[in-house]
């Protein structure tokens, strides 16, 4: 029999080490060793050695079909179906993470309700909350009257028993993943040991059962998924719930997925009586334009398959201090740098005694280069105190040497321009053949200092 023994676990990246040390070697975090017994443990001690079973190898070319015929559970929320990539894929594991509080349990009490109105078998398991307390969430979100199955559990062992009993579930959440332990590993609930066998023993259930299941897992103050980044890994999709504070919309990020596309956001708006999709982020998020104040020019960005107008601020004035700020909300800091840099060096435009803020609004993040050009207009704008045109949007890439590059899918961002009332655009020459429908005007700037002197008049 094998000797009991003890190992330490690294409760950021879940390595294994045979000895204390301060630092993980794995992934260099301090202080995240924890020792753990492994007697009866997984991989170790005699129940779980079993006979070898002969399995079955398939032809490839047998496999018939491909990702966009996995078989899909449709919840017919929008949003969320899209972010999906088309919908639950049945036999597959889903990570929902997300900080506490941001909605995460909200949504997929709605899913659930949604998937059971469809006529499927759903069961939410709650680690974290009493069935009364999930009753009440779905009252006030007026579900209350669905078929979901709630259960209050936290033992993989007993859910598995209580999922067993009955018509086989389309779809189980798991609501949240760190609350889960199994009788198969000793150490306590949230260790990175349970949570990984936990995930481990669900994800066997799905792939057994053909059920989607969920995982719902917390995200710690770094934006890590508290402990068991592991389980980002073992899952087919992953998928985060984000949202800034003191604002009613939330998104949902794919940040990996086996079955479908990972650039694509879903958007949803916090009211009293839940989630509502927001089919046309757009709107939100111009919602709060500031019309003819200098610093603020919108940006025609792209989010997966879909064009998102923004409003980008900046705010540029004269500094007290030796060392100008620099302070940016929902854009890159180093790009910043670049465009402020090649402003000064191509075009004449001094920040040097300037300090410079900029904000994307709505606390919405951007992460396309195309956002340059749009930055670097807001920026002059703030400077020289010259509104831009509020018709006008801007899309392009600035190179180091102060030409503006092509960016893909110019035409959608123009359409979806022109569909909010925007009647000129500023984006890169060479854009590629636009449709003849659009009445939207382009002027094409082939170099950034053509842009300053068009704002400057
Ligand atoms: P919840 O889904 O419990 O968050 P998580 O599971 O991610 O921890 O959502 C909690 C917040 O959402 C809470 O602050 C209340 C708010 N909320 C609403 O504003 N409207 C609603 O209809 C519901 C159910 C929650
Ligand atoms: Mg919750």
């Amino acid at each position: 029999m094998a000797r009991a023994r003890t190992q330490f676990i690294c409760q950021n990246c879940g390595a294994v080490h045979q000895r204390w040390a301060g630092k993980c070697d794995a992934c260099g975090e301090w202080n995240t060793l924890v020792e753990e017994g492994t007697a009866g443990g997984i991989g170790s001690g005699p129940q779980t050695l079993k006979s070898a079973r002969k399995g079955r190898a398939v032809a490839l070319t047998s496999l018939s079909g491909d990702i966009e015929d996995a078989p899909r559970i449709i919840s017919g929320i929008g949003e969320l179906d899209r972010v999906t990539g088309g919908g639950f894929v049945r036999g597959s594991a889903l990570l929902v993470g997300g900080d506490p509080g941001i909605g995460k349990s909200t949504l997929l009490t709605q899913a659930a309700a949604a998937l059971a109105r469809r006529g499927h078998r759903v069961v939410y398991v709650s680690g974290e909350e009493a069935v009364a307390q999930i009753r009440l969430r779905a009252q006030r979100l007026t579900v209350a009257d669905s078929t979901v199955e709630l259960a209050a559990e936290t033992n993989v062992e007993d859910i598995l028993a209580t999922l067993a009993d009955g018509k086989r579930p389309d779809m189980v959440i798991l609501d949240s993943i760190q609350t889960l332990w199994t009788d198969l590993a000793e150490s306590a609930p949230g260790t990175v040991t349970q949570v990984r066998a936990s995930a481990q023993a669900m994800i066997r259930y799905a792939k057994s059962t053909g059920a989607a299941i969920v995982l719902v897992g917390h995200v710690t103050k770094e934006g890590q998924i508290a402990g068991p980044r592991v389980v980002e890994h073992m899952v087919d999709a992953v998928l985060y719930f984000e949202g800034e504070g003191g604002h009613h919309y939330r998104i949902l990020r794919t940040i990996k997925n086996r079955f479908g596309p990972t650039d694509e956001i879903g958007v949803f708006e916090m009211s009293d009586k839940g989630l509502r999709d927001v089919a046309n982020p757009s709107e939100l998020f111009l919602g709060e334009r500031s019309g003819k104040a200098p610093g603020a020019a919108v940006f025609a960005g792209m989010e997966g398959t879909r064009p998102v107008l923004v409003e980008i601020q900046a705010l540029v004035a004269p500094s007290p201090l030796g060392t100008p700020r620099r302070s940016l909300v929902g854009w890159d800091s180093a790009r910043l740098s670049m465009v402020l840099a090649v402003l000064e060096a191509h075009c004449g435009v001094r920040f040097a005694t300037h300090d410079v803020y900029l904000n994307v609004a709505g606390g919405y993040r951007i992460s396309e280069p195309a956002a340059d050009l749009a930055v670097a207009a807001a920026l002059v704008s703030s400077l020289t105190g010259l509104a831009l045109p509020a018709d006008c949007v801007y899309f392009g890439e600035i190179s180091l040497s102060g030409a503006i590059r092509p960016v893909a899918h110019a035409a959608q961002r123009l359409k979806e321009a022109e569909k909010l009332g925007f009647r000129q655009a500023v984006m890169p020459a060479s854009s590629g053949e636009l449709p003849t429908a659009l009445t939207i005007g382009s002027t094409q700037p082939e170099h950034l200092a053509d842009l300053v002197a068009r704002i400057a008049g």
